[in-house]
């Protein structure tokens, strides 16, 4: 049969199959960013798939370069709409946010549906939380490309040897490709488009301690207290949803919470900070002010017969606010009013995929969430359509609501909102964590590739719960867990209910001691960590780094999975890694407590020859100073040099938008036996002499640390030899 022949036949299958599948033409396709290009598929109609993923409509500034060599294919198959692009082999893919499996996404399918998959399977698959329609592809040059799917519409994402493929069930999308010299620098093109997270307030890079539930009040204050008097560092804990009143979102239980002021007080008054938990669905309970308020104004999801759609949560019967209509956004958002000025300090939106209980109903019938065709009225920028289309952007417009109103609630206050459910882009809005996983070695494993791949997807500030959450957590996970997890981005221990107690003394004196041990050593880091919160909230660039950012060249270094960079400057190897795969090249390891090396639980940090990391002193929360005195840990390249940065401001609220912050570079220079170390340069007008009074400096050189101790103003001479 000659290719006519054949093409005849398949056409023929496909009619009488009832397929009918088009190839799309590009209609236009334009240059956005530097080295990055829109294309728009011919019949792209914004009302029927709105871009919920850029933080702004792109502009176009000029043509598309000459020689540009990444263009997507664009079909329409039964009237939904799919794109993929040519690729060959010996590229390496990253991406696509929250997923199980490996780091390296190669031969990787994803379904991009948010769902509420507790105790997910490791290996890949398995559909989860959010949905991040997006691919990073490294080549064996180490240069990089990256494109965005922007599609909100029920999808899969997959790729083989030949092509990256994302075919949905709704309307044509555009499609965003940037190609540019390194992965980081496609990284920071991504957040060109999709923005960067917002600043976080400094006592959120502390130590959380949650659980489901702490309950009544008076355990919430035992945590506390236990915390203090046995100097274990935290700075968070965490209301689960039985602070409710029948789980009542924004009510406290009369019995269980009934002053919540007069707790949050209490915690200030200790050096906590208080986060409670919001989910979307509010009780069908007609003497329920939310619910009868939220009637009145009009803000519940339809059934297509227009009566109130209705689903089952923690309360029973639910509603669930139609968060795509603006007023609904601006009714909710003004909710958290009174609610934050009973002192909450940050919010947790969970259940917001969203979930719904209905095992009722036969297997086959379960959908876990509304049906496909439930209407969203929309508004604004957003066109009406079905469940479909919006069922992956609802906690994200969920949190973009949220995130409004607790800023309207606490102006002068930096926000913290944590969120289950995201999009890609949703970065902008709040921070994350990997959902239920479950207490055991391969979960424990998996939270490293599963974070990483959430900074290689825009996604930053992420983490596990440490310990695991659902089963009974042994002593030796724990510690296992904790040794690497106080360096993962977002670090909370929390624990499902029924399970044993998982607070760092739950485990007998000796895994207390290492817990100690561990987050003396993250709240060492504050400074550092601090430091790179700042950066990935102006550029983009993850906390938390895959190996291969060390060197994205080194093909070798394009899989490990177990250890992982902070910044770029710092190793972590976790007590569980046995042979991972290193960069070359000078890799001095620090101690930062007493005792860590000692530890066999605690992971094994190394810094990279040539750079400083700015370590503070231990402290039990961040209400305490943090650099008397600052230490610069020095760790000299073969040319016996180093640098490195310091960002500091308030901690909190927004002077720092106005130039009240420090950002510190220092350099060091070894001459002969003696290693000069000075600030080089400074930015912003905070006044850090008043802070920074003494300076400790510890210089890493062939396995031995030389010590020596200056100011800003005199810079600090080590003597080494
Ligand atoms: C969900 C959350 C979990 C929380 C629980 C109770 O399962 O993922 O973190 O503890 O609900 O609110």
């Amino acid at each position: 049969m000659n290719i006519r022949k054949i093409t005849l036949l398949l056409f023929t299958v496909f009619c009488i199959a009832g397929i009918r599948a088009a190839d799309v033409t590009i209609q236009r396709s334009t240059l956005v960013g530097n080295g990055i290009v829109e294309f728009i598929p011919t019949g792209f109609d914004k009302n029927k798939t709105p871009s919920l993923i850029l933080k702004e409509e792109p502009k176009s500034i000029g043509n598309v370069p000459a020689g540009w060599s990444l263009v997507p294919e664009f079909t329409v198959v039964n009237n939904k709409a799919n794109a993929k692009l040519k690729i060959s082999g010996d590229v390496s893919l990253y991406g696509g946010g929250e997923v199980t499996g490996p780091l390296l996404r190669n031969g990787q399918y994803i379904k991009l549906w948010n769902t509420d998959t507790g105790a997910y399977g490791v290996d890949g698959g398995k559909r989860l939380y959010q949905s991040h329609p997006w691919v990073m592809g490294v080549r064996r040059d180490g240069t990089a490309f990256g494109i965005i799917f922007d599609s909100s519409w029920k999808s899969e994402l997959y790729s083989n040897s030949t092509e990256i493929a994302f075919n949905t069930e709704g309307a044509l999308f555009r499609v965003y490709i940037i190609d540019r010299e390194s992965p980081q620098e496609v990284l920071k093109g991504l957040a060109e488009l999709t923005g960067t997270i917002q600043m976080p307030p400094m006592w959120s890079l502390g130590y959380h301690q949650c659980r489901f539930s702490y309950t009544p009040d008076s355990r919430v204050r035992e945590v506390a207290e236990t915390f203090r008097a046995k100097n274990i560092p935290c700075d968070v804990l965490w209301m689960d949803i039985d602070y409710m009143d029948g789980y009542r979102v924004f009510t406290f239980h009369p019995q269980n919470f009934p002053d919540p002021r007069a707790l949050n007080d209490d915690l200030h008054k200790k050096g906590f900070k208080s986060v409670y938990m919001i989910d979307p669905g509010v009780k069908v309970d007609n003497n329920y002010s939310i619910y009868q308020s939220g009637k009145a104004n009009d803000v519940w999801v339809k059934k297509p017969n227009g009566e109130e759609y209705h689903g089952k949560v923690w309360p029973g019967d639910c509603t669930f606010p139609d968060f795509t209509m603006p007023h609904a956004r601006k009714w909710w958002a003004g909710l958290y009013k009174d609610f934050m000025a009973t002192g909450i300090d940050g919010v947790w939106n969970d259940m917001n995929e969203p979930a719904v209980n209905d095992n009722e109903l036969p297997e086959n019938m379960r959908l876990g969430t509304m049906p496909y065709e439930t209407p969203h009225r929309g508004g604004g920028d957003l066109p009406a359509g079905p469940h479909l289309l919006y069922h992956n952007a609802y906690g994200r417009l969920m949190v973009e609501a949220s995130l409004d109103g607790i800023k309207a609630a606490q102006p002068e206050k930096r926000p913290f909102l944590l969120t289950r459910a995201n999009l890609l882009g949703g970065q902008r809005y709040a921070a994350t964590w990997t959902g239920d996983n479950w207490a055991g070695t391969e979960h424990m494993k998996l939270s490293v590739p599963m974070s990483l791949t959430l900074g290689l997807s825009g996604q930053p500030y992420s983490g596990p719960d440490i310990g695991g959450f659902l089963n009974n957590t042994s002593g030796e996970l724990w510690a296992e867990w904790l040794g690497f997890g106080v360096f993962l981005p977002f670090v909370r221990g929390h624990a499902c209910a029924g399970t044993n107690d998982k607070e760092p003394w739950a485990f007998g004196p000796e895994i207390e001691k290492t817990s100690r041990i561990a987050l003396e050593r993250r709240y060492r880091l504050l400074p550092f960590f601090y430091t790179l919160f700042y950066n990935s909230h102006k550029t983009g660039l993850p906390v938390m780094s895959p190996v291969f950012f060390a060197n994205p060249k080194d093909l070798r270094l394009r899989t490990e999975e177990e250890a992982f960079l902070l910044g770029e400057d710092m190793l972590v190897v976790p007590s569980f890694a046995k042979n991972p795969t290193l960069p070359y090249g000078i890799w001095e390891t620090v101690s930062l407590v007493n005792g860590d090396m000692q530890d066999k639980y605690q992971a094994t940090l190394k810094v990279r020859g040539g750079s400083i990391i700015p370590a503070g002193k231990i402290i039990q929360n961040t209400t305490e100073k943090s650099f008397d005195p600052l230490t610069l840990i020095v760790c000299l390249n073969e040319q016996g040099k180093a640098t490195g940065k310091l960002y500091t401001d308030a901690g909190e609220g927004w002077s720092f938008e106005c130039g009240d912050y420090g950002l510190l570079t220092f350099t060091a220079e070894r001459n002969g036996n003696v290693v000069n170390i000075r600030m080089s340069n400074k930015e912003g007008k905070r006044k850090i002499e008043k802070e920074i009074k003494t300076i400790n400096a510890e210089v890493l050189l062939n396995g031995k640390v030389y010590k020596g101790t200056g100011s800003l103003k005199s810079g600090i001479k080590v003597t080494v030899n």
